[in-house]
């Protein structure tokens, strides 16, 4: 009991914690919870200062961020575009509804695009969207190759695992047109619910205000933009305001949250490295590494091990439908007559794979958040123990 409740009043009951919820308490009362208030301007300016990149546009969720993103860089009926198998499943569909069709590439047991592509398949794409999945940044050398094959392949990427993560000397997210996170309530940094396109052009940034946020006002433009802003090409994108007052209090201790998480993944990746059934992802430098999201990788062919592992740690499964496997979702004719079904009665998205995902697990990131070192050291002496 009293070191659950010192860990909530550590966690919960911190300054920066109790400061933000003050602020969303003065905002409600003074009614500034809607549209566009300045203090939701800043947190934008300030997060597209942090990441290096020249816009910063906040949205509803990361699902809404990533659909008008698609748009705004070009994505239509019939653009073929790559993306690893590892994606979150509703960029997919969201991909799927505009009619575009999705390229799946493999991906290695270091959660990286296999560089066994098909060289054809990328010639034939217009687009290709890099996910950063649980913290690890992809590659930059397996992007390079891939562009250098299309060096007409429009990138965006996915960063809503990796915020804070580097790639190339810079923060994930610079490479593209554009990048797109989520900040849901369990991501690094969270709006409750969120989202967020960054961008270093200024024509993307414009038209995804008129695409998707009504009636918002374009600065520094006198062109046509704040007209067609009234009228909501895809709907209404913005977020709830009150949502950046938590998201700039976690941009604000992004850096030591990533510094923390990545000693503890460095130090589990250590302490477990001699067992012959795991395997972790390799991680060249940890200090690159940020964002999180689910829980810690690795992949397990031991069912033994695994109990072991189990019986000190929380354990969870990859859990994202295997979504590749249905025609349904490679062919958006397909998908779209899915959605209009009456009754969906099995799609074949839920079974094994028979590939890496069936052997993928994690290190739940909810209790490793809050173990320290020496705790995760016990747990790690007692598999020990218990494996001879
Ligand atoms: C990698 C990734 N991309 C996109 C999304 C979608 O974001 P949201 O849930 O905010 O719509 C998520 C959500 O968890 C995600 O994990």
């Amino acid at each position: 009991m009293s070191k659950k409740f010192f860990f909530y009043l550590k966690e919960y009951l911190s300054f920066n914690n109790i400061k933000a919820s003050l602020t969303i308490f003065f905002y409600s009362l003074l009614k500034q919870n809607t549209k566009y208030p300045k203090y939701l301007v800043s947190f934008e300016t300030k997060i597209a200062k942090y990441f290096g990149s020249k816009y910063a546009l906040t949205f509803s969720n990361g699902t809404t961020a990533c659909a008008s993103l698609l748009y705004a860089v070009g994505l239509k009926k019939n653009s073929k575009i790559i993306i690893s198998k590892l994606t979150f499943p509703s960029v997919i569909s969201s991909i799927l509804r505009i009619g575009a069709i999705p390229i799946y590439l493999d991906f290695d047991k270091d959660l990286q695009i296999k560089k066994n592509f098909n060289q054809n398949i990328i010639l034939e794409a217009e687009f290709i969207l890099i996910t950063h999945a649980y913290g690890l940044p992809q590659d930059y050398n397996i992007i390079k190759s891939i562009k250098n094959i299309n060096q007409n392949l429009i990138m965006i990427e996915d960063i809503s695992h990796a915020q804070g993560a580097i790639s190339n000397n810079k923060y994930v997210g610079n490479e593209g047109l554009g990048s797109f996170m989520s900040m849901q309530g369990d991501k690094a940094i969270s709006a409750g619910e969120g989202g967020m396109v960054f961008t270093n052009s200024q024509k993307i940034y414009d038209k995804l205000i008129y695409l998707s946020h009504l009636n918002r006002k374009i600065q520094n433009t006198k062109n046509y933009s704040n007209l067609l802003s009234t009228i909501g090409f895809l709907g209404k994108g913005r977020m709830n305001p009150l949502g950046a007052i938590t998201a700039l209090n976690d941009l604000k201790n992004l850096k030591n949250r990533n510094k923390l998480f990545a000693e503890k993944i460095k130090f589990i990746h250590h302490k477990l490295s001699d067992l012959e059934s795991l395997y972790f992802p390799k991680i060249s430098n940890y200090q690159n590494i940020g964002g999180f999201h689910y829980g810690i990788p690795f992949f397990c062919d031991s069912e033994i091990i695994l109990k072991k592992l189990q019986n000190e740690f929380k354990i969870v499964k990859y859990n994202w439908p295997i979504l590749d496997m249905s025609e349904s979702f490679c062919d958006p004719d397909k998908f779209i007559e899915l959605v209009y079904k009456d009754q969906i009665e099995s799609i074949d998205v839920f079974g094994k794979s028979n590939d890496l995902r069936d052997q993928l697990y994690f290190f739940d990131l909810k209790q490793i958040k809050n173990l320290n070192v020496n705790h995760i050291n016990d747990k790690i002496i007692s598999i020990k123990k218990n494996e001879n």
